[in-house]
């Protein structure tokens, strides 16, 4: 069989050999309806009738796997694609370093990896639902086909995980790809699992800030489950981080994008200090603090999403062969890390210090660093843009103390830097941080859409180059 080419043939795309697999076939058949009608309540409302040029994977080899077409959305091809397997792979680290990669889930792990996998799972279609109302105010036709990319994709994901549970994890495999159906973003019974999941994208600034931030959590945590010693659960990641990478690119343009016609209508209006908000909110643009303050938001509630930075559980899913670290196969040490220690920082006496731990019980904390250093370089760019211009200002990551609600700072109140704050402090204090009521307020004033072919809002510049390197005047979504 070509595992690179994908089999368009069945009701489900796939490069898995479903057709010959009958029981998995089945199962998944069984849970599309559910999909779809999920799909139709939850996704992208108000637009599932439109023809969205969008890209499609034909095949899993790296170069060229995407086709570009007009689409509905409901009919798009979601399928299992999972990405080359590496002849003869070893489990790369833990206790079970150098023996073959599972084909099969190990029992002694079965609970654990059933676990990861759901979480992630659920993450998928959350940002979907958070990101439902965004059509409606769109900057453009442009950034409105790039959301959408982004939430098929999602779904895609979604299927990605509930693939591995059908196959992999029997009749309570089945019922978690139910239950992943069954929750929604932000419900008061029934939310999605993890907090920063279940926080509302009411703006597209939010949504270039969430496809930056959060996307980025997505990334970091399947780059650690690409390393698993279950074979499935790698290659399905690997091939999910190719898609990952546009959802970033999204966020990370999206943001520049309005950096820069926020820079460009401040110098032809002659003004040069960044602060001077009023006058600068009335060129129709946003602010440079109010991005800094919608960069800290995202950034902090992103943070939580990597646990305690002292972990039983990620020990013992590093230990056990399953989750291992940011480019594992690219480290070199001995992938044991069982008398190695790692710097964390913790609260000491009130005081956030670095303080030595076991490396194994210290990773989210690694993965963490690791995500924040990716982050630097994306924010690295941002500051080019500023600078260019002249403008004193540079957008900053916050303080990891900052605005916490998981881990060794979520007990105390902290301003950017990371000086702590009374509570009275604090709530003097939180809107100069934080978005405020009036912030939200001016933001949602600028959320008009832009449905013209090749107009862009006010508050945002045009793309340096088209999708799939088309024209500036072309028709990314027909709108029905
Ligand atoms: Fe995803
Ligand atoms: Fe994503």
């Amino acid at each position: 069989m070509n595992i690179a080419a994908v089999d368009y043939d069945g009701l489900i795309p796939n490069n898995v050999g479903l057709g010959q697999d009958v029981r998995v076939k089945h199962a998944l058949e069984k849970w599309h309806p559910g999909y779809i009608s999920w799909w139709n309540d939850m996704g992208p409302e108000g637009f599932q009738e439109s023809l969205v040029y969008l890209r499609t994977a034909v095949s899993v080899d790296p170069k060229g796997w995407a086709k570009f077409d007009y689409v509905r959305m409901p009919e798009y091809r979601w399928g299992v694609l999972l990405a080359p397997a590496v002849p003869d792979r070893k489990i790369p680290f833990g206790r079970h370093k150098g023996e073959p990669a599972w084909q099969e889930v190990p029992g002694e792990y079965r609970a654990l990896l059933r676990r990861l996998i759901v979480i992630q799972g659920d993450t998928e279609p959350a940002s979907v639902e958070q990101q439902r109302h965004l059509g409606k105010t769109a900057p453009s036709l442009y950034d409105l086909r790039n959301l959408f990319q982004v939430n098929v994709e999602e779904g895609r994901h979604l299927w990605a995980m509930v693939y591995l549970l059908q196959k992999y994890f029997g009749a309570d495999g089945r019922e978690e790809a139910e239950a992943l159906l069954q929750r929604r973003s932000g419900d008061a019974d029934t939310p999605r699992m993890l907090g920063a999941f279940n926080e509302k994208t009411p703006d597209w600034l939010s949504f270039f800030m969430f496809t930056f931030f959060t996307d980025r959590d997505g990334k970091m945590q399947l780059e650690a489950l690409a390393q698993s010693g279950f074979d499935p659960l790698s290659r399905t990641c690997r091939f999910m981080l190719t898609e990952e990478a546009h959802h970033m690119f999204v966020g990370e343009t999206g943001v520049t994008r309005i950096i820069q016609k926020t820079c460009e209508a401040m110098k032809e209006a002659g003004i040069s200090d960044p602060y001077d908000i009023a006058a600068i909110r009335k060129l129709g643009v946003i602010d440079l603090p109010t991005i800094q303050k919608k960069a800290n938001l995202h950034f902090s509630l992103t943070l939580d999403l990597f646990g305690n930075e002292i972990s039983t559980n990620a020990a013992n899913a590093f230990h056990s062969g399953i989750k291992g670290r940011f480019r594992e196969d690219r480290l070199k040490d001995d992938h044991l890390l069982e008398s190695d220690t790692y710097p964390v920082l913790r609260l000491v006496d009130g005081k956030i210090e670095n303080v030595d731990a076991p490396a194994l019980s210290a990773l989210n904390m690694r993965l963490r660093d690791d995500y924040v250093v990716d982050c630097n370089v994306g924010v690295g760019r941002w500051n080019k843009v500023i600078e260019g211009f002249g403008i004193p200002f540079q957008i900053k990551l916050p303080s990891v103390a900052f605005h916490r609600h998981i881990g060794e700072f979520q007990s105390v109140k902290a301003d950017v830097d990371g000086n702590q704050l009374t509570e009275a402090q604090w709530a003097e204090r939180q809107g100069d941080f934080l978005p405020s009521d009036s912030d939200r307020e001016f933001i949602e004033s600028l959320m008009q859409p832009e449905t013209e072919v090749g107009k862009f809002a006010s508050w945002i510049a045009p793309p340096k180059v088209g999708i799939d390197n088309k024209p500036g005047d072309f028709e990314y979504v027909k709108i029905a």
